[in-house]
This record gives C-alpha cells, structure tokens and sequence, in this order.
C-alpha cells in the first residue's frame, strides 16, 4: 500500500513533534511494506506575519488530493489566537466535514498521573466530540463597538445530523468497549440547543439496548474527571464542552503532551486529519522538550483509520512500552530530562531494529 499524507506541522512546538517523529513514521510503515509519501506545507503564523494568510486560498483544493492530514499545532503570541485557529484549523476540519473527533484518554504504564490512587490502565476513556458545529459555529456578530450599547452575539447551532452522526459513532464505540456511555452536556441552562441533543441521545439509544447511558451536566462532569475517571467508558459532548473536557483527560492520564486526536470525515469524501490535544505551548517552545508522544499516537490513530491496524498497534504499544521503561528518555512534562529527540530516537531503535 502507498498513502500521500499532507503535513502541516504550524507552529511552535507543533513544528518541533512534527520534525522529530516525521521520519520514524515513515521507516517504520516502510518495514511494514507501507509506503508513505509526504508533503511538508510551511502553513501558520510566520506565513500570516509575511503574507496576512496562514494558508493560501486554495490550500482546500490542495489538501483534497491527500490520503490522510498531520497537524503539528498553530498558535502564535503575536496572532490573536481566534486568527490562527479560525484560519486554519476550523477552515479543515469544517472544509472537509470532519463531523467526528475522536479523544483517547488512556493512563499508562510508567507514567504518574497528577490524582492519587490510579496507576497504569486505570484510566481508559474516550471522548467523542462533535467537530463541526455547536459553540464553535460561524454564526453571530459585533456591533456598536466602541459605544457603551457595544454589543456580541455568539450562537451556537445544533443540527439534527450533526448531533445524530456523533451520538452514533459514540453508542458504535461503547458498544466495542466495555458498553458505557455517559452524555455531557449543559441542559438545564441551554434549554434548545442541549435539551435537543440530550433527546437525540435518547432517541439513539433505543438502538443500543446493552449499552448503560448515564447523564451528567458539564460542571459536574469535569468534576467527575477528577473525582472518579476510572468509571468513564465513552464520553459524547458538543465542541466546546469536548474541547475542555480533553485537555481535562490529557493532564489526568499524566500530561496534555500525551493525548492524541482525530478529526473524522466518515464518509470518506475528503481526507481526515490527526493531530495532538495540545496547541503550539508558548512557554516552552524553541526549547526542544515537548513531549511527541500526542503526536505519535496520533499517528497511530491515522493508520489506524487508514486501515493499516498492524502497524497502528506496532506504533501505540511500542510508545506504551517505552513509556513503561523506567530506564527510557522522557520528556520534563511525565517527570523526565530528556529532549523531544531523544524521546523519538529512543523509540526510533526500539521499533527499527
Ligand atoms: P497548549 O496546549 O499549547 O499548552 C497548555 C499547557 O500544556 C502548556 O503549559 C504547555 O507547555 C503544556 N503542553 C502542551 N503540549 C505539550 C507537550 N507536547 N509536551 C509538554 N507540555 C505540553 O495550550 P495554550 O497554552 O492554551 O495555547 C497555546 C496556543 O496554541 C494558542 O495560540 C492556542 O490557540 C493554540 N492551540 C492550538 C491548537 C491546535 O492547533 N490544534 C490546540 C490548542 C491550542
Ligand atoms: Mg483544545
């Protein structure tokens, strides 16, 4: 098999995961037989600081013809941050339908998480989240600025099949897992829009009758996060409550640095795109130590939807057994000293040799 995969690595230490895994990637589908072809576009906030665009105008036209997208992550402290995501990021996964995004949070072995009492595997959920729609639509408006009748208006929008897309891929999910399913969601104060999709869920479930729905509200559900994040399975949420909740599970599982994502379009009509939780990490970008484990595992999850389960499992478990290595490299964040190289160098002669 042979895939064309666009990468995009952005910004900050989006860059620096992206160069330190890129070629591991490709020698390890290489001794799977796997051919992978890719190409490196320098889009993000140096071409907005030159050029006023992250991408070009036709940087959809050009992604269309790839097999699978990476993304590093893209943030700059010199763009407003609702430039660079609203120009690049939500333009792909919107542009390209990718309606399904897909978190992991998953405690391994050999790496401590923050909360007392759980060690490896004793955490094991993953969240799905709606990606197109809800709070992070395109679809309200400023006026009067300046004045003191200055007025903002952010809507959020729900549609029937966006909502029933998501809750069926997460009832599919538990249904593979262990038949857990716990909708987050915020009805009692967004009466239309979350009271809908809590009827969605109902609805669904029908469909799914060994699967156990549980219901909480998205204040008491990050607070469950921390109290009790053992007895979560599969978690659905709207966009922004999926958002918060992941970075919630990155920290909880050990650290943001570790959790992997995937932007889904199903259908199979354009191509879908991986990349870590984690943004571009002002404060320790240029640095050299953040850790490529999310980008890594990411990339397990692209050849994972590429169908090429055997070397998506080689790629999640020799990280997973690296990470149980007390003796190998890891990075400051899961309580190492090592350089994002010589995480990715290390890993590099466990897989290849
Ligand atoms: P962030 O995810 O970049 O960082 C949050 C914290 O986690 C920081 O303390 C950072 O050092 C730590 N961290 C993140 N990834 C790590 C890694 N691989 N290894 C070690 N530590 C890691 O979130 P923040 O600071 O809110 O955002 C920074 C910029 O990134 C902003 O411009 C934001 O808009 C953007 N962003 C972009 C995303 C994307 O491109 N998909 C996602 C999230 C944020
Ligand atoms: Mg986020």
């Amino acid at each position: 098999m042979s895939y064309d995969i666009a990468v995009i690595p952005g910004d900050g230490i989006g860059n620096e995961v992206v160069d330190a895994t890129e070629s591991l990637m490709i020698d390890l589908a290489a001794s799977h037989d796997v051919e992978i072809q890719t190409t490196q576009f320098d889009w993000g906030s140096e071409r907005y600081l030159e050029e006023g665009a992250l991408m070009p105008e036709d940087g959809l036209d050009t992604l269309e013809e790839f097999d699978s997208i990476l993304l590093g992550a893209v943030g700059h402290p010199e763009v407003p941050d609702h430039v660079t995501l609203r120009n690049l990021r939500l333009p792909i996964t919107k542009g390209f339908n990718q309606h399904i995004c897909k978190r992991p949070s998953y405690l391994f072995e050999g790496v401590q998480s923050p909360l007392r009492g759980y060690s490896g595997g004793d955490i094991d959920l993953v969240v799905y989240r709606q990606n197109t729609e809800g709070e992070y639509a395109d679809v309200g408006g400023r006026e009067h600025q300046g004045f003191s009748n200055e007025v903002a208006v952010q809507s959020a929008v729900y549609t029937r099949e966006g909502t029933e897309a998501i809750v069926r891929a997460a009832f599919e999910a538990a249904t593979e897992r262990r038949g857990k399913l716990t909708n987050i969601t915020k009805s009692n104060a967004q009466a239309y829009g979350m009271v809908f999709w809590d009827e969605v869920v109902q609805e669904i479930s029908e469909e799914y009758p060994n699967v156990t729905v549980e219901r909480l509200l998205v204040d008491a559900g990050s607070m469950d996060f921390v109290r009790r994040p053992d007895e979560f399975d599969v978690v659905v949420a709207s966009n922004l409550f999926g958002d918060i909740l992941t970075d919630i599970g990155g920290i909880i599982s050990g650290s943001l640095g570790i959790a992997p994502s995937t932007n889904i379009n199903p259908s199979g009509e354009y191509p879908s795109m991986f990349e870590p939780v984690h943004g571009s990490a002002f404060d320790i970008m240029g640095e050299g130590i953040a850790n490529p484990v999310g980008m890594l595992l990411s990339m397990s999850l692209m050849f994972e939807h590429l169908d090429e389960d055997e070397l998506a499992e080689t790629l999640w478990n020799g990280v997973a057994e690296q990470l149980a290595d007390s003796d190998a490299p890891r990075t400051p964040d899961i309580g190492g000293n090592a350089t994002t190289l010589d995480v990715a160098g290390d890993l590099e002669e466990r897989l290849l040799q």
